[in-house]
């Protein structure tokens, strides 16, 4: 998510007219994954979250709602989805608590944001994890997804340390074919027998 005004008011639903509202923080069913996977769609726009190895899509839902079921829930009322939180857990031996609990994905219709949606989502992992026997909770984010960051300390998170991803880029090893292709101009190129049928 760009930087952006951590205070930036974009609700078009006060809290008090969400409190008012019967939204309904229940466990997600098949019949949900088409629509948080259209809500995360609008939240998660890869330019926005460009971290290649976690991605938005339907796989990544269903994944999800395949293995851990205990953790998708969703918050609705009249029948429309207006957010989400999708988590697993990570076994890590040799570590102080061994099995942690991991916030993949959460969203909040951006119309219902700050109406305590995310909070209730959260809450609601969270005892189910803690039931579980989970002792710590991990959740990631982009550095300067602020919203995000100032949510997760909001819910008690300590931000821990930088997360640096680096790139590389690989360039194609000349090989003699390859020079052969590239000094060949392209109109007087003829098919090489070893390149019929690829
Ligand atoms: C992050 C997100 C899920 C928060 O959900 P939310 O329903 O708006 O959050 P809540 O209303 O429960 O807020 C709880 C607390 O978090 C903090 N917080 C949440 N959004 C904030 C914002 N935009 N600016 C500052 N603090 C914020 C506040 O302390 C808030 O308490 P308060 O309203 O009493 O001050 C929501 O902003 C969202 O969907 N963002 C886009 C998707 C995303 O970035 N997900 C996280 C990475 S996977």
């Amino acid at each position: 998510m760009p930087a952006e005004n951590v205070g930036e008011d974009k609700n078009l639903v006060t809290p008090e007219a969400a409190t008012k509202q019967e939204i309904t923080i229940r466990q997600m069913d098949i019949d949900d994954i088409a629509a948080v996977y259209h809500l995360g769609e609008n939240l998660f726009t890869s330019e926005e979250f460009p971290i290649l190895y976690r991605q938005w899509d339907s796989y990544e839902v269903a994944q999800h709602f395949t293995s851990d079921p205990r953790y998708c829930l969703v918050a609705e009322a009249d029948d429309k989805i207006l957010g989400f939180i999708l988590a697993t857990t990570i076994e890590k031996e040799g570590t102080a608590w061994k099995k942690y609990g991991y916030v993949s994905w959460i969203g909040v219709d951006e119309s219902y944001q700050r109406t305590t949606l995310g909070r209730r989502l959260y809450s609601r992992l969270e005892d189910r994890l803690r039931d579980d026997g989970i002792r710590m909770i991990i959740a990631d984010t982009e550095g300067d997804n602020y919203r995000a960051i100032a949510f997760f300390t909001n819910l008690g998170f300590v931000p821990r340390k930088e997360h640096v991803w680096l790139t590389k880029t690989l360039v194609r090893p000349i090989t003699k074919r390859t020079k052969k292709r590239t000094r060949q101009p392209k109109q007087d190129r003829i098919e090489q027998p070893d390149e019929l049928h690829t």
